[in-house]
């Protein structure tokens, strides 16, 4: 395929598609309708936050445990155990594949100029995604997780799961191989492909070959390549593809440098894979390899500053939509949340550092800035901005979207800083070899205050699905598509925030 980028792709696809109007004023307008599934879109951000719902509400349940307040203590079907796998299957399979599903249905469409393979496959696909998430759900808390990190979906829905994704894959990547003949792809679609065949491979190799075929300290090295994969080889691309479009269409101009996006893209598929020992040092691994994952992940961060500083460098002069738009506050404070993120993995990959945090909070804060903190303030944004132009409904109120905002923000940086603490507290009582008991009381308030920040997260997300319900039941009266169109105009304004 000719598949050389374009720099201006997205705004000159909204100006072919949108009657000159431009990508961020096509609210409820009609010349988009054949080829943008707006219903699957709204289904799929309305799954994404029921299952949001049911991950918050686990992680809540499952970090009373460490304040020992847990309320269904000897409750097998709610041991603990169980709901933290909810807890990181829901977020991570309901939630944000459900929201890069629903950006993928706006974005591919209007990028190649061609609908979806089938609309009926879209539905049997958001159909068999949710039956098989909440099945996942079910059968972890009945016992059935997979003792694989990342992999706990038992066994036998493995398979329903890698169907589910063959068939979202045939659906989206069909109007991109069509578009591809002998003409220019934008770098969003790059990455979106590159997603769609690394996503299978990244799937059977971390649930099948650790558990059948390659056992011991090499089924591990496999295991912690498939975390990474599944985050930089799934997530990380939708995510980045995602920024590519939406902030060159809010800022109406094209991205800073298109070299920078390729060289992004080509370092991505090269170095990422190479990562995975690096959530294992110090494992019975040999050393050679996870030397080998220290000098990639340097490689990475090169990679990521290409991202990061393309980002910031279109930004340059436009610091007024930070005020003026919330889903471009959202990406804004997202790409910041992930400078900070690959900051820190600059220093978790050295071994003197591991030494420290290896086991501790630090991880798990590191694990809630990435997934929450930059993937889910880049989805929320996307929501924020797409659900006026697929109900046709201006939002109900702009002030419930800035406080959703703020309560988030402030959440999961009190949330990641509190873990970091934590961590280094834990690293260091270890290393001092204090009785573990004292590790323990000294994280306590640590714990405390992870589950404030929680309160004040699922508060914010829950003000965010009232909005979104109170939008969808206004009626389409005379005056709200106007309004719609114009708060999509300045990317959804967010009123007095
Ligand atoms: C109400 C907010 C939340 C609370 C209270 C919470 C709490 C927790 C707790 C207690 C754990 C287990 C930590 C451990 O085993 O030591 C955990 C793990 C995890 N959570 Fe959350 N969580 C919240 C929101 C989220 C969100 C929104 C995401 C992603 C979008 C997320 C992603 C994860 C991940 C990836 C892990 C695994 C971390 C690791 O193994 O290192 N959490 N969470």
């Amino acid at each position: 395929m000719s598949a050389a980028s374009s720099k201006a792709a997205p705004a000159k696809a909204a100006a072919a598609k949108d009657d000159g109007k431009g990508e961020a004023s096509a609210a409820p307008d009609a010349s988009a309708g054949p080829l943008v599934d707006r219903k699957a879109i709204k289904a799929h951000m309305i799954a994404g936050f029921v299952f949001f719902f049911a991950g918050l509400f686990a992680g809540m349940l499952y970090a009373l445990q460490f304040s020992r307040l847990y309320p269904f203590p000897g409750v097998e079907l709610l041991s603990p155990g169980r709901v933290r796998m909810l807890h990181t299957q829901s977020v991570a399979y309901g939630f944000l594949l459900n929201l890069f599903m629903a950006c993928m249905h706006w974005i591919i469409p209007r990028l190649t100029g061609r609908p979806v393979l089938s609309k009926k496959l879209s539905w049997i696909v958001f159909w068999a995604w949710q039956a098989t998430i909440a099945a996942v759900g079910v059968t972890i808390l009945m016992g059935y997780g997979q003792a694989i990190e990342w992999g706990e979906t038992p066994t036998f829905l493995d398979p329903v799961i890698i169907l589910g994704a063959a068939l979202m894959i045939a659906n989206f990547a069909t109007p991109i191989i069509k578009a591809a003949k002998g003409k220019k792809l934008y770098v969003t679609l790059w990455y979106f492909s590159a997603m769609m065949i690394w996503l299978p491979l990244t799937y059977a190799m971390g649930n099948f070959v650790p558990q059948y075929f390659v056992p011991g300290a090499g089924g591990a090295a496999i295991t912690g390549l498939y975390i990474h994969d599944l985050v930089g080889l799934t997530i990380t691309p939708l995510g980045w593809g995602m920024m590519y479009y939406f902030v060159p269409i809010i800022l109406k101009k094209p991205i800073w440098s298109h070299t920078m996006s390729l060289v992004g893209f080509w370092g991505l598929a090269f170095f990422y894979p190479l990562n995975g020992v690096h959530h294992f040092f110090f494992s019975p691994i040999p050393m050679y390899a996870q030397y080998g994952a220290v000098m990639s992940t340097i490689a990475v961060e090169l990679v990521v500053v290409t991202v990061i500083a393309n980002f910031f460098m279109t930004m340059r002069g436009s610091g007024g939509a930070l005020k003026s738009s919330l889903p471009m506050r959202f990406f804004f404070t997202g790409m910041v949340l992930y400078g900070i993120t690959c900051l820190q993995c600059a220093f978790q990959t050295t071994l003197t550092f591991q030494k420290v945090i290896h086991f501790s909070d630090w991880v798990v804060g590191h694990a809630h800035l990435v997934m929450f903190g930059v993937f889910g303030s880049w989805c929320i944004g996307a929501v924020v901005l797409l659900w006026p132009k697929v109900t046709g409904r201006a939002w109900w109120s702009h002030k419930l979207n800035a406080w959703n905002y703020w309560l988030t923000t402030i959440g999961i940086v009190v949330m990641f800083l509190d873990l970091l603490v934590a961590g280094m507290v834990q690293g260091y009582l270890w290393q001092n070899l204090s009785p573990w008991e004292q590790s323990l009381v000294s994280s306590m308030p640590f714990w405390h205050l992870r589950s404030i920040s929680g309160i004040a997260i699922v508060s914010g997300q829950m003000l965010m699905a009232y909005n979104m319900w109170m939008t969808a039941r206004q009626p389409a009266e005379a005056g709200a598509p106007a309004r719609a169109e114009k708060a999509e105009a300045m990317g959804a304004a967010v009123g007095a925030s």
